[in-house]
């Protein structure tokens, strides 16, 4: 285990970063809480700080190079050397391909993909020097194909590749990279889906969890459990992989 217990998770002013913020503070981590503006990442520091844990806000847009890498510089240089990345950041601009623009395309590639190399290509550094580390990316059930997400289940897909890859390549200095792959999660994302289908949000998760075996829909703490568990220092014998975490076998 690394002497620095740092964790970086990018997109964690709400829903599912800040729930795994406030987890992996909780497992002792001090954590960087990275979000577009700094300013929105006020709540999850101090939900962090108010139980007892260290937390730093960052703005930071995790698509720009120059920004990623003055990020992890300042993090490294106030909370310490970051051995734990949590790839979270995420957005949707969901249509169908005949109405799909070009911008909406490539917001969503520059979000996820460039935003999950820039991030670890920036950190792997700090775990390579502590020979500990720790990255977990977030696919979507939406990988397997989902109709109006061309952009996004594409996003998702590749970032499975990534996760492979960078398990390959960082392995033998021991790095771990596996992937967890959300189904429906109660968070603003999937509001912003009932809206733009014209459903209520309660009906919408209603529906939803109709067609879930555990008859629920996911909370940002189901998602946090599971970074917690590949974050573990005894989870170092697991990499590569990727868990869907859907209440059930399929999406
Ligand atoms: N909610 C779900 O059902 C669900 C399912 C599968 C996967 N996911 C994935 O989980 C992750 C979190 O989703 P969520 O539901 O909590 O979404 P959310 O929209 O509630 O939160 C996403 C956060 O990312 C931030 N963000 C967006 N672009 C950014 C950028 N360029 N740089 C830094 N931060 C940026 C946003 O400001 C926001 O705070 C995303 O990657 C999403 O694709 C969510």
């Amino acid at each position: 285990m690394a002497d620095s217990r740092v964790a970086i998770v990018t997109g964690a002013a709400r829903g599912i970063g800040a729930a795994t913020a406030k987890r992996l503070a909780e497992d002792g981590f001090a954590v960087a809480v990275i979000d577009l503006d700094e300013k929105q990442c006020a709540d999850t520091v101090s939900a962090i700080e108010s139980g007892g844990g260290k937390a730093l806000a960052v703005g930071c847009d995790v698509s720009d190079a120059a920004q990623v890498q003055a990020a992890v510089d300042r993090i490294a240089a106030e909370l310490g050397g970051p051995t734990v990345l949590v790839n979270n950041a995420g957005v949707i601009r969901d249509n169908m391909l005949f109405k799909m623009s070009e911008d909406d395309w490539d917001m969503v590639m520059n979000v996820h993909l460039r935003g999950a190399f820039l991030m670890s290509r920036a950190v792997q550094k700090h775990m390579v020097e502590a020979k500990w580390g720790r990255i977990v990316n977030l696919s979507s059930t939406s990988a397997l194909g989902n109709r109006g997400q061309a952009n996004y289940s594409t996003a998702k897909a590749g970032l499975q590749g990534l996760t492979k890859t960078l398990a390959i390549e960082l392995g033998k200095f021991g790095v771990t990279a596996n992937a967890i792959a959300p189904g429906f999660i109660a968070t603003d994302m999937t509001k912003a889906t009932a809206e733009r289908v014209g459903m209520d949000f309660e009906d919408f998760t209603k529906a939803a969890a109709s067609q879930i075996p555990v008859a629920r829909v996911g909370q940002p703490e189901d998602i946090a459990n599971t970074v917690s568990f590949f974050a573990d220092d005894r989870s170092g014998f697991v990499s590569g992989q990727v868990i869907y975490v859907a209440g059930g076998p399929k999406a």
